[in-house]
Protein backbone atom coordinates (compact mmCIF):
# COMPACT_ATOMS: atom_id res chain seq x y z
CA UNK A 1 0.00 0.00 0.00
CA UNK A 2 1.29 3.07 -0.80
CA UNK A 3 2.56 5.82 2.36
CA UNK A 4 -0.42 8.46 3.14
CA UNK A 5 1.47 11.98 2.83
CA UNK A 6 0.93 11.83 6.76
CA UNK A 7 3.53 8.51 6.39
CA UNK A 8 5.50 10.38 4.29
CA UNK A 9 6.54 13.59 5.68
CA UNK A 10 6.71 12.08 9.09
CA UNK A 11 8.88 8.72 8.27
CA UNK A 12 12.53 9.11 8.56
CA UNK A 13 12.94 6.51 6.21
CA UNK A 14 11.82 9.20 3.30
CA UNK A 15 12.68 12.00 4.78
CA UNK A 16 15.62 12.80 3.06
CA UNK A 17 14.73 14.66 -0.05
CA UNK A 18 15.15 18.11 0.36
CA UNK A 19 11.63 19.12 -0.52
CA UNK A 20 9.45 21.17 1.00
CA UNK A 21 6.93 18.64 1.39
CA UNK A 22 9.42 16.57 3.54
CA UNK A 23 10.70 19.28 5.82
CA UNK A 24 6.65 19.29 6.95
CA UNK A 25 7.25 16.84 9.29
CA UNK A 26 10.89 18.60 10.56
CA UNK A 27 13.32 16.42 9.63
CA UNK A 28 16.00 19.25 8.28
CA UNK A 29 18.52 17.87 5.60
CA UNK A 30 21.41 17.58 7.70
CA UNK A 31 19.31 15.47 10.22
CA UNK A 32 18.47 13.32 7.15
CA UNK A 33 21.36 12.72 5.84
CA UNK A 34 22.38 10.64 8.72
CA UNK A 35 19.25 8.69 7.98
CA UNK A 36 20.09 4.99 6.63
CA UNK A 37 17.84 4.30 3.57
CA UNK A 38 17.38 0.41 2.76
CA UNK A 39 14.27 -0.06 1.12
CA UNK A 40 14.20 0.39 -2.81
CA UNK A 41 11.36 3.02 -2.13
CA UNK A 42 13.52 5.21 -0.01
CA UNK A 43 16.31 5.19 -2.32
CA UNK A 44 14.05 6.13 -5.18
CA UNK A 45 13.25 9.35 -3.00
CA UNK A 46 16.73 9.66 -2.14
CA UNK A 47 17.70 9.71 -5.93
CA UNK A 48 15.50 12.60 -6.95
CA UNK A 49 16.68 14.69 -4.00
CA UNK A 50 20.40 13.83 -5.69
CA UNK A 51 18.91 15.17 -8.86
CA UNK A 52 18.11 18.72 -7.17
CA UNK A 53 21.75 18.78 -5.89
CA UNK A 54 23.26 18.09 -9.32
CA UNK A 55 20.80 19.07 -12.07
CA UNK A 56 21.48 15.86 -13.31
CA UNK A 57 18.20 13.69 -13.72
CA UNK A 58 18.39 9.81 -13.06
CA UNK A 59 14.41 9.35 -13.47
CA UNK A 60 12.26 11.85 -15.98
CA UNK A 61 8.66 11.07 -17.20
CA UNK A 62 8.08 11.31 -20.66
CA UNK A 63 6.08 13.89 -20.87
CA UNK A 64 7.43 16.69 -22.58
CA UNK A 65 7.40 19.99 -20.89
CA UNK A 66 5.60 23.02 -22.56
CA UNK A 67 7.40 24.56 -24.93
CA UNK A 68 5.60 28.05 -24.32
CA UNK A 69 6.57 27.97 -20.71
CA UNK A 70 9.68 27.21 -21.05
CA UNK A 71 10.13 30.52 -23.07
CA UNK A 72 9.84 32.20 -20.24
CA UNK A 73 12.40 34.44 -19.31
CA UNK A 74 12.40 34.31 -15.52
CA UNK A 75 10.05 33.53 -12.58
CA UNK A 76 6.46 35.26 -12.20
CA UNK A 77 8.07 39.29 -10.69
CA UNK A 78 6.25 38.82 -7.59
CA UNK A 79 7.11 35.94 -6.21
CA UNK A 80 10.54 36.78 -7.62
CA UNK A 81 10.66 39.68 -4.64
CA UNK A 82 8.84 38.03 -2.38
CA UNK A 83 11.51 35.71 -2.79
CA UNK A 84 14.31 38.12 -2.19
CA UNK A 85 12.91 39.34 0.85
CA UNK A 86 13.00 36.08 2.70
CA UNK A 87 16.61 35.86 1.81
CA UNK A 88 16.97 39.38 3.01
CA UNK A 89 15.41 38.66 6.48
CA UNK A 90 17.23 35.51 6.89
CA UNK A 91 20.51 37.72 6.47
CA UNK A 92 18.76 40.45 8.70
CA UNK A 93 16.15 38.47 11.18
CA UNK A 94 16.34 41.41 13.50
CA UNK A 95 15.76 44.51 10.78
CA UNK A 96 11.92 45.51 10.68
CA UNK A 97 11.27 45.43 7.27
CA UNK A 98 8.81 47.42 5.19
CA UNK A 99 6.98 45.96 1.81
CA UNK A 100 5.66 48.62 -0.50
CA UNK A 101 6.71 46.42 -3.16
CA UNK A 102 4.36 43.92 -4.06
CA UNK A 103 0.56 45.84 -4.16
CA UNK A 104 -0.87 43.48 -1.95
CA UNK A 105 -3.40 45.44 0.31
CA UNK A 106 -3.36 45.70 4.36
CA UNK A 107 -6.04 47.73 5.66
CA UNK A 108 -9.11 45.49 7.03
CA UNK A 109 -11.99 44.51 5.03
CA UNK A 110 -14.90 47.01 6.39
CA UNK A 111 -17.28 45.32 8.65
CA UNK A 112 -20.31 46.20 6.36
CA UNK A 113 -18.81 43.85 3.73
CA UNK A 114 -17.33 41.47 6.08
CA UNK A 115 -20.42 41.34 7.91
CA UNK A 116 -22.63 40.43 4.86
CA UNK A 117 -19.95 37.30 3.70
CA UNK A 118 -20.14 36.06 7.34
CA UNK A 119 -24.11 36.25 6.94
CA UNK A 120 -24.08 34.22 3.70
CA UNK A 121 -21.61 31.74 5.25
CA UNK A 122 -23.89 31.02 8.03
CA UNK A 123 -26.67 30.65 5.67
CA UNK A 124 -24.94 27.91 4.07
CA UNK A 125 -25.33 25.97 6.89
CA UNK A 126 -29.13 26.19 6.62
CA UNK A 127 -31.25 23.47 4.33
CA UNK A 128 -33.47 27.03 3.28
CA UNK A 129 -30.10 29.05 2.27
CA UNK A 130 -28.20 26.43 0.92
CA UNK A 131 -26.85 26.83 -2.24
CA UNK A 132 -24.34 25.11 -4.49
CA UNK A 133 -22.85 25.78 -7.99
CA UNK A 134 -24.19 28.88 -9.03
CA UNK A 135 -24.63 30.24 -12.75
CA UNK A 136 -21.31 30.03 -13.82
CA UNK A 137 -21.70 34.20 -15.00
CA UNK A 138 -22.18 35.10 -11.81
CA UNK A 139 -25.20 35.69 -9.21
CA UNK A 140 -27.19 37.87 -11.06
CA UNK A 141 -27.69 40.62 -8.33
CA UNK A 142 -24.79 41.57 -8.19
CA UNK A 143 -24.52 41.70 -11.80
CA UNK A 144 -27.25 44.05 -12.04
CA UNK A 145 -25.33 46.17 -9.56
CA UNK A 146 -22.30 45.81 -11.54
CA UNK A 147 -24.17 47.20 -14.78
CA UNK A 148 -26.38 49.71 -12.99
CA UNK A 149 -24.58 51.57 -9.97
CA UNK A 150 -20.68 50.88 -11.29
CA UNK A 151 -20.96 51.69 -14.87
CA UNK A 152 -24.48 54.09 -14.39
CA UNK A 153 -25.77 55.27 -17.15
CA UNK A 154 -23.32 54.00 -19.56
CA UNK A 155 -25.53 51.44 -21.01
CA UNK A 156 -23.73 48.35 -19.67
CA UNK A 157 -26.63 45.53 -18.88
CA UNK A 158 -26.37 42.48 -16.36
CA UNK A 159 -26.11 40.23 -18.83
CA UNK A 160 -22.92 42.01 -20.06
CA UNK A 161 -21.21 41.07 -16.96
CA UNK A 162 -19.13 38.08 -16.02
CA UNK A 163 -18.24 37.75 -12.26
CA UNK A 164 -14.77 36.36 -11.63
CA UNK A 165 -12.56 35.20 -8.52
CA UNK A 166 -10.69 38.26 -9.77
CA UNK A 167 -8.85 40.44 -12.53
CA UNK A 168 -5.75 38.03 -12.67
CA UNK A 169 -7.70 34.94 -13.76
CA UNK A 170 -9.83 36.82 -15.87
CA UNK A 171 -6.93 37.73 -18.34
CA UNK A 172 -5.82 34.31 -18.87
CA UNK A 173 -9.57 33.08 -19.45
CA UNK A 174 -9.31 36.37 -21.83
CA UNK A 175 -5.88 34.69 -23.53
CA UNK A 176 -7.88 30.99 -23.45
CA UNK A 177 -10.72 32.82 -25.40
CA UNK A 178 -8.50 34.46 -28.05
CA UNK A 179 -6.25 32.10 -28.61
CA UNK A 180 -2.52 31.68 -30.07
CA UNK A 181 -2.78 32.71 -33.21
CA UNK A 182 -3.34 36.81 -32.04
CA UNK A 183 -1.18 39.39 -31.78
CA UNK A 184 -1.17 41.42 -28.59
CA UNK A 185 -0.05 45.06 -27.96
CA UNK A 186 1.05 45.97 -24.33
CA UNK A 187 2.14 49.53 -22.51
CA UNK A 188 5.66 48.81 -21.74
CA UNK A 189 5.97 49.17 -18.60
CA UNK A 190 3.08 47.46 -17.42
CA UNK A 191 1.34 44.63 -15.24
CA UNK A 192 3.06 41.46 -16.46
CA UNK A 193 0.28 39.20 -16.20
CA UNK A 194 -0.61 40.48 -19.64
CA UNK A 195 3.06 39.54 -21.70
CA UNK A 196 3.15 35.87 -19.23
CA UNK A 197 -0.11 34.98 -20.10
CA UNK A 198 0.39 35.50 -23.45
CA UNK A 199 3.70 33.29 -23.94
CA UNK A 200 2.27 30.42 -22.24
CA UNK A 201 -0.64 30.57 -24.66
CA UNK A 202 1.77 30.61 -27.61
CA UNK A 203 0.93 34.17 -29.19
CA UNK A 204 4.92 34.63 -28.76
CA UNK A 205 8.32 34.27 -30.15
CA UNK A 206 11.40 33.86 -27.68
CA UNK A 207 12.83 35.83 -25.20
CA UNK A 208 14.96 38.45 -26.75
CA UNK A 209 17.99 39.52 -24.63
CA UNK A 210 19.04 42.36 -26.29
CA UNK A 211 15.79 43.82 -26.26
CA UNK A 212 14.64 42.32 -23.41
CA UNK A 213 10.98 41.76 -25.20
CA UNK A 214 9.47 38.68 -26.74
CA UNK A 215 9.18 38.28 -30.38
CA UNK A 216 5.76 38.94 -31.65
CA UNK A 217 4.43 41.10 -29.31
CA UNK A 218 4.17 44.91 -29.56
CA UNK A 219 5.36 46.95 -26.97
CA UNK A 220 3.91 50.24 -26.71
CA UNK A 221 6.51 52.64 -24.84
CA UNK A 222 5.18 54.48 -22.13
CA UNK A 223 7.49 57.18 -20.62
CA UNK A 224 7.70 60.68 -19.02
CA UNK A 225 8.19 61.90 -22.49
CA UNK A 226 5.27 60.69 -23.96
CA UNK A 227 2.90 61.74 -20.82
CA UNK A 228 2.89 57.93 -20.43
CA UNK A 229 0.46 57.44 -23.38
CA UNK A 230 2.43 55.53 -26.39
CA UNK A 231 2.57 57.20 -29.74
CA UNK A 232 -0.22 55.37 -31.64
CA UNK A 233 1.11 56.93 -35.26
CA UNK A 234 4.18 54.13 -34.72
CA UNK A 235 2.40 51.35 -33.33
CA UNK A 236 1.42 48.40 -35.74
CA UNK A 237 -1.91 46.91 -35.91
CA UNK A 238 -1.99 44.29 -33.44
CA UNK A 239 -5.55 41.79 -32.63
CA UNK A 240 -6.04 43.16 -29.03
CA UNK A 241 -4.64 45.56 -27.04
CA UNK A 242 -4.30 45.51 -23.55
CA UNK A 243 -4.44 48.91 -21.87
CA UNK A 244 -4.32 49.46 -18.25
CA UNK A 245 -5.53 53.12 -16.91
CA UNK A 246 -4.79 53.86 -13.92
CA UNK A 247 -1.64 51.98 -14.73
CA UNK A 248 0.11 49.79 -12.94
CA UNK A 249 3.35 50.28 -12.54
CA UNK A 250 3.61 54.08 -13.50
CA UNK A 251 0.55 55.01 -11.92
CA UNK A 252 -0.53 57.37 -14.62
CA UNK A 253 -3.94 57.50 -16.18
CA UNK A 254 -5.20 58.06 -19.72
CA UNK A 255 -7.12 61.39 -20.40
CA UNK A 256 -10.75 61.10 -22.16
CA UNK A 257 -9.13 63.05 -25.44
CA UNK A 258 -5.87 59.89 -25.07
CA UNK A 259 -8.17 57.29 -24.66
CA UNK A 260 -10.94 58.39 -27.50
CA UNK A 261 -7.79 58.30 -29.55
CA UNK A 262 -7.13 54.27 -28.51
CA UNK A 263 -10.58 53.72 -29.05
CA UNK A 264 -10.08 55.52 -32.94
CA UNK A 265 -6.96 53.15 -33.11
CA UNK A 266 -8.47 50.60 -32.10
CA UNK A 267 -11.50 51.08 -34.77
CA UNK A 268 -9.51 51.90 -37.59
CA UNK A 269 -7.65 48.80 -37.13
CA UNK A 270 -10.46 46.32 -35.90
CA UNK A 271 -8.89 45.08 -33.09
CA UNK A 272 -10.08 44.40 -29.59
CA UNK A 273 -9.23 46.64 -26.33
CA UNK A 274 -8.87 44.90 -22.71
CA UNK A 275 -9.52 47.92 -20.89
CA UNK A 276 -7.92 47.14 -17.09
CA UNK A 277 -9.68 49.24 -14.90
CA UNK A 278 -8.57 47.59 -11.71
CA UNK A 279 -7.43 50.95 -10.07
CA UNK A 280 -10.30 52.87 -11.68
CA UNK A 281 -11.65 54.15 -8.28
CA UNK A 282 -8.15 55.46 -7.31
CA UNK A 283 -8.78 58.15 -9.66
CA UNK A 284 -9.47 61.45 -8.34
CA UNK A 285 -9.65 63.82 -11.53
CA UNK A 286 -11.97 63.89 -14.27
CA UNK A 287 -9.91 61.00 -16.41
CA UNK A 288 -12.85 58.61 -17.61
CA UNK A 289 -12.88 55.45 -14.96
CA UNK A 290 -14.06 53.25 -17.31
CA UNK A 291 -13.11 52.61 -21.01
CA UNK A 292 -17.19 52.60 -22.05
CA UNK A 293 -17.17 56.62 -21.46
CA UNK A 294 -15.45 56.82 -24.97
CA UNK A 295 -18.02 56.98 -27.40
CA UNK A 296 -17.82 53.74 -29.62
CA UNK A 297 -15.74 51.93 -27.47
CA UNK A 298 -18.64 49.17 -26.87
CA UNK A 299 -17.44 48.11 -30.15
CA UNK A 300 -13.99 47.85 -29.47
CA UNK A 301 -13.16 47.03 -25.83
CA UNK A 302 -14.19 44.74 -23.15
CA UNK A 303 -13.26 45.78 -19.45
CA UNK A 304 -11.65 43.46 -16.89
CA UNK A 305 -12.02 45.11 -12.89
CA UNK A 306 -10.81 43.54 -9.49
CA UNK A 307 -12.67 44.36 -5.62
CA UNK A 308 -9.10 43.52 -5.21
CA UNK A 309 -7.60 47.23 -4.22
CA UNK A 310 -11.23 49.03 -2.95
CA UNK A 311 -12.59 46.57 -0.31
CA UNK A 312 -9.49 44.34 -0.12
CA UNK A 313 -10.47 41.22 -1.85
CA UNK A 314 -7.19 40.24 -2.47
CA UNK A 315 -7.31 37.54 -0.52
CA UNK A 316 -11.41 36.56 -0.57
CA UNK A 317 -11.01 36.82 -4.45
CA UNK A 318 -13.54 38.64 -6.65
CA UNK A 319 -13.56 40.80 -9.93
CA UNK A 320 -15.50 41.30 -13.25
CA UNK A 321 -15.20 41.58 -16.89
CA UNK A 322 -17.70 43.36 -18.71
CA UNK A 323 -18.33 42.49 -22.36
CA UNK A 324 -20.75 44.59 -24.71
CA UNK A 325 -23.06 43.03 -26.46
CA UNK A 326 -21.94 45.20 -29.68
CA UNK A 327 -18.31 43.50 -29.65
CA UNK A 328 -17.87 41.46 -32.41
CA UNK A 329 -15.84 39.35 -34.25
CA UNK A 330 -14.82 39.01 -37.71
CA UNK A 331 -17.49 36.37 -38.09
CA UNK A 332 -20.25 38.39 -36.65
CA UNK A 333 -20.72 36.50 -33.33
CA UNK A 334 -20.69 37.76 -30.21
CA UNK A 335 -17.41 38.03 -28.30
CA UNK A 336 -19.45 37.53 -25.32
CA UNK A 337 -21.05 34.30 -26.70
CA UNK A 338 -17.72 32.67 -26.55
CA UNK A 339 -16.61 33.82 -23.15
CA UNK A 340 -19.41 32.58 -21.77
CA UNK A 341 -18.38 29.13 -23.35
CA UNK A 342 -15.05 29.68 -22.01
CA UNK A 343 -16.15 30.25 -18.37
CA UNK A 344 -18.66 27.40 -18.61
CA UNK A 345 -16.01 25.17 -19.14
CA UNK A 346 -13.15 26.57 -17.53
CA UNK A 347 -14.83 27.68 -14.54
CA UNK A 348 -17.93 27.40 -12.11
CA UNK A 349 -18.61 30.72 -10.98
CA UNK A 350 -17.00 33.23 -7.96
CA UNK A 351 -17.52 31.56 -4.31
CA UNK A 352 -20.78 32.45 -3.87
CA UNK A 353 -19.71 33.66 -0.07
CA UNK A 354 -17.13 36.24 -1.79
CA UNK A 355 -20.22 37.32 -3.85
CA UNK A 356 -22.39 38.30 -1.06
CA UNK A 357 -19.58 40.62 0.01
CA UNK A 358 -19.87 42.13 -3.40
CA UNK A 359 -23.11 42.75 -2.78
CA UNK A 360 -22.54 44.40 -0.21
CA UNK A 361 -19.55 46.49 -1.75
CA UNK A 362 -22.58 47.93 -3.98
CA UNK A 363 -24.48 49.04 -0.98
CA UNK A 364 -24.58 52.68 0.02
CA UNK A 365 -22.69 52.05 3.08
CA UNK A 366 -20.70 49.68 1.15
CA UNK A 367 -19.74 52.18 -1.49
CA UNK A 368 -18.60 54.31 1.14
CA UNK A 369 -16.61 52.25 3.20
CA UNK A 370 -14.96 51.60 -0.05
CA UNK A 371 -14.28 55.12 -1.05
CA UNK A 372 -12.53 55.54 2.64
CA UNK A 373 -10.23 52.58 1.86
CA UNK A 374 -9.02 54.20 -1.33
CA UNK A 375 -8.90 57.45 0.02
CA UNK A 376 -6.62 55.78 2.91
CA UNK A 377 -4.36 54.20 0.29
CA UNK A 378 -4.43 57.72 -1.24
CA UNK A 379 -3.28 59.23 1.55
CA UNK A 380 -0.22 56.61 2.02
CA UNK A 381 0.54 57.76 -1.48
CA UNK A 382 0.88 61.14 -0.88
CA UNK A 383 3.58 60.54 1.76
CA UNK A 384 5.57 58.63 -0.43
CA UNK A 385 5.36 61.35 -3.00
CA UNK A 386 6.13 63.84 -1.43
CA UNK A 387 9.55 61.62 0.18
CA UNK A 388 10.63 61.40 -3.20
CA UNK A 389 9.70 64.81 -4.47
CA UNK A 390 11.43 66.33 -1.10
CA UNK A 391 14.83 64.37 -1.80
CA UNK A 392 14.54 66.29 -5.69
CA UNK A 393 13.71 62.96 -7.88
CA UNK A 394 11.18 63.05 -10.72
CA UNK A 395 8.15 61.19 -9.52
CA UNK A 396 5.08 60.34 -11.69
CA UNK A 397 2.10 58.65 -10.82
CA UNK A 398 0.50 58.23 -7.26
CA UNK A 399 -2.54 61.16 -8.20
CA UNK A 400 -4.84 58.92 -9.22
CA UNK A 401 -3.19 55.11 -8.35
CA UNK A 402 -2.02 53.75 -5.38
CA UNK A 403 1.63 53.43 -6.93
CA UNK A 404 4.31 55.62 -7.15
CA UNK A 405 7.19 55.79 -9.95
CA UNK A 406 10.43 56.96 -9.29
CA UNK A 407 13.01 58.15 -11.51
CA UNK A 408 16.99 57.07 -10.96
CA UNK A 409 18.60 57.54 -14.46
CA UNK A 410 21.20 55.81 -15.49
CA UNK A 411 20.79 53.24 -12.89
CA UNK A 412 19.90 49.36 -13.41
CA UNK A 413 16.22 49.07 -11.23
CA UNK A 414 17.10 46.22 -9.55
CA UNK A 415 20.40 47.89 -8.21
CA UNK A 416 17.88 50.78 -6.36
CA UNK A 417 15.78 47.28 -5.23
CA UNK A 418 18.66 46.25 -3.91
CA UNK A 419 20.23 49.58 -2.17
CA UNK A 420 16.42 49.76 -0.68
CA UNK A 421 16.46 46.56 0.61
CA UNK A 422 20.02 46.19 2.35
CA UNK A 423 20.61 50.26 3.83
CA UNK A 424 16.64 50.96 4.81
CA UNK A 425 15.02 47.85 4.74
CA UNK A 426 12.20 48.69 2.71
CA UNK A 427 10.40 46.39 -0.46
CA UNK A 428 9.68 48.41 -3.60
CA UNK A 429 9.19 46.48 -6.91
CA UNK A 430 12.05 47.16 -9.96
CA UNK A 431 10.91 49.20 -12.82
CA UNK A 432 12.60 46.72 -15.33
CA UNK A 433 10.31 43.93 -14.30
CA UNK A 434 7.03 45.93 -15.92
CA UNK A 435 9.02 45.81 -19.07
CA UNK A 436 12.09 46.89 -20.64
CA UNK A 437 10.57 50.49 -20.95
CA UNK A 438 10.35 49.91 -16.36
CA UNK A 439 14.36 50.35 -16.58
CA UNK A 440 15.87 53.29 -14.27
CA UNK A 441 12.59 53.16 -12.52
CA UNK A 442 11.29 51.91 -9.05
CA UNK A 443 7.30 50.93 -8.05
CA UNK A 444 6.54 52.32 -4.30
CA UNK A 445 3.41 50.86 -3.54
CA UNK A 446 0.84 53.13 -1.13
CA UNK A 447 -0.43 49.86 0.35
CA UNK A 448 0.78 49.48 3.44
CA UNK A 449 -0.30 50.74 7.31
CA UNK A 450 0.66 54.10 8.16
CA UNK A 451 2.88 53.64 10.92
CA UNK A 452 4.80 51.55 8.25
CA UNK A 453 4.59 54.07 5.38
CA UNK A 454 5.71 56.86 7.63
CA UNK A 455 8.71 54.91 9.31
CA UNK A 456 9.70 53.66 5.51
CA UNK A 457 9.43 56.91 4.11
CA UNK A 458 11.95 58.30 7.15
CA UNK A 459 15.02 55.46 6.15
CA UNK A 460 14.14 56.55 2.89
CA UNK A 461 14.91 60.19 3.58
CA UNK A 462 18.03 58.85 5.41
CA UNK A 463 18.83 57.11 2.91
CA UNK A 464 18.69 59.25 0.15
CA UNK A 465 19.47 62.50 1.69
C1 LIG B 1 -3.47 46.03 -13.32
C2 LIG B 1 -3.89 44.86 -12.51
N1 LIG B 1 -4.80 44.04 -12.99
C3 LIG B 1 -5.19 42.95 -12.30
C4 LIG B 1 -4.66 42.68 -11.07
C5 LIG B 1 -5.08 41.44 -10.35
O1 LIG B 1 -6.27 41.64 -9.68
P1 LIG B 1 -6.98 40.47 -8.92
O2 LIG B 1 -6.52 40.49 -7.51
O3 LIG B 1 -8.44 40.80 -9.05
O4 LIG B 1 -6.65 39.19 -9.61
C6 LIG B 1 -3.71 43.51 -10.52
C7 LIG B 1 -3.12 43.21 -9.21
O5 LIG B 1 -2.20 43.79 -8.73
C8 LIG B 1 -3.30 44.63 -11.27
O6 LIG B 1 -2.35 45.45 -10.81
Amino acid sequence: MAPSALQLSTSPHFSSSHSSFFDIGGFTITRQSKVFLPSRRASLICRSSSTEKTGTPTYTTKVPRNANIAKLNAGYLFPEINRRKSVHMSKYPDAQVISLGVGDTTEPIPEVISSAMAMRSHELSTFEGYSGYGDGQGDKKLRAAIASTYYGDLGLEESDVFISDGAKCDISRLQLLFGANVRIAVQDPTYPAYVDSGVIMGQTGTFQKDVEKYGNIEYMRCSPDNDFFPDLSTVPRTDIIFFCSPNNPTGSTASREQLTQLVKFAKENGSIIIYDSAYAMYISDDSPRSIFEIPGAKEVALEISSFSKYAGFTGVRLGWTAIPKELLFSDGLPVAKDFNRIVSTCFNGASNVAQAGGLACFSAEGLKAMGDVVGFYKENTDIIVDTFTSLGFDVYGGKNAPYVWVHFPGRSSWDVFAEILEKAHVVTTPGSGFGPGGEGFVRVSGFGHRGNVLEASKRLKQLFK
